[in-house]
């Protein structure tokens, strides 16, 4: 499969049946499953996505979008919020099982230039493309990885993995890290550079985070890309429930086809869940 719009982009999507490596569960609710899918694992860039077919049957009839986590080789992870009867299925799959995937899929994160200074200000499970943004970084880069987690029980991440990644972490309920959201661990972050470094700052997370993301950054004029993980139906741009509004006014965008990742300037956030 390859569209029109991924040749002008050189991004090439394909299926593959990809096989479970290994199935993990993290904390409440969160499972990370690592995949065995060269071409995938070999293609994707951060922010891109995979659509699955979590079940053999007709149904769900729809393929559920998840991010391209960390990848190495041919291998790459998923690590996802077990929501509904999709994810209960993918969760479900053991190690050998066969999952059928297209990918990678939308427009990636833009890799920050050497001049830059970036910050990865994930909210849960949007740590996800984050990861895969840390692993595209050379590993001696300047830079700062913050995530906010509501208690230790939510985790989206391992402690080896917070350690081995330098993620400073916030909680909610103060149980682990910085107390309070990520946006104030962020806004004490860039209190401490004091306008020192040439900040570019990536973000995904839920709604309400995303909107003070945006809102921060325009009152400090620090430009910001943003990854939305609205609720999708095709994934090909056919049924426009992944729309979201232009900032300029002109109408939408659709976020799997203009989308996930948008510079946080053009589109509008709302305070309340996404879009
Ligand atoms: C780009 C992207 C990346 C994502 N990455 C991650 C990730 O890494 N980890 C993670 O946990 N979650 C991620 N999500 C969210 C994830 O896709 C959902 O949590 C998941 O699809 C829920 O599926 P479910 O069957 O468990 O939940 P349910 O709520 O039971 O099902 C959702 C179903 O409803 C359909 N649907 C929802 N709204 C509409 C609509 N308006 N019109 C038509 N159909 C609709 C969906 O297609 C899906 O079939 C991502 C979302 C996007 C868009
Ligand atoms: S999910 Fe159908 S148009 Fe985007």
């Amino acid at each position: 499969m390859c569209s029109l719009r991924a040749l002008k982009n050189n991004i090439f999507p394909c299926s593959e049946k990809g096989v479970v490596e290994q199935v993990r569960k993290i904390s409440d609710g969160i499972w990370d499953m690592t995949v065995l899918a060269p071409k995938i694992a070999g293609a994707s860039r951060a922010g891109q996505f995979v659509h699955v077919r979590v079940s053999d049957d007709f149904i769900p009839f729809l393929r559920r979008p998840l991010s391209v986590g960390p990848a190495r080789g041919d291998f790459f992870r998923l690590i996802f919020t077990v929501k509904g009867s999709g994810t209960r299925l993918l969760a479900a799959k053991e190690a050998g099982g066969e999952i059928d995937l297209i990918g990678p899929l939308g427009r990636p994160f833009i890799i920050p230039g050497e001049d830059q200074f970036p910050i990865l200000v994930a909210g849960g499970i949007g740590v996800v493309p984050l990861l895969l943004l840390d692993n595209q970084l050379p590993s001696d880069r300047e830079m700062e990885f913050l995530l906010g987690i509501r208690s230790l029980k939510d985790a989206t991440v391992d402690e080896v993995e917070v350690g081995q990644r330098r993620i400073h972490l916030s909680s909610e309920d103060g149980g682990v890290g910085f107390h309070g959201s990520v946006i104030d661990l962020l806004i004490k972050k860039l209190d401490e550079l004091n306008h020192e470094k040439n900040i570019v700052i990536y973000g995904c997370g839920p709604g309400p985070m995303l909107y003070a993301l945006k809102k921060l950054c325009q009152e400090r004029s620090i430009p910001a890309y943003v990854s939305l993980e609205v609720p999708m139906g095709c994934g090909v741009g056919a049924c426009q429930s992944c729309a979201v509004p232009r900032a300029d006014g002109g109408g939408y965008y659709l976020v799997c086809h203009d989308g996930p990742v948008f510079n946080a300037a053009d589109v509008v956030l709302l305070p309340g869940v996404l879009p």
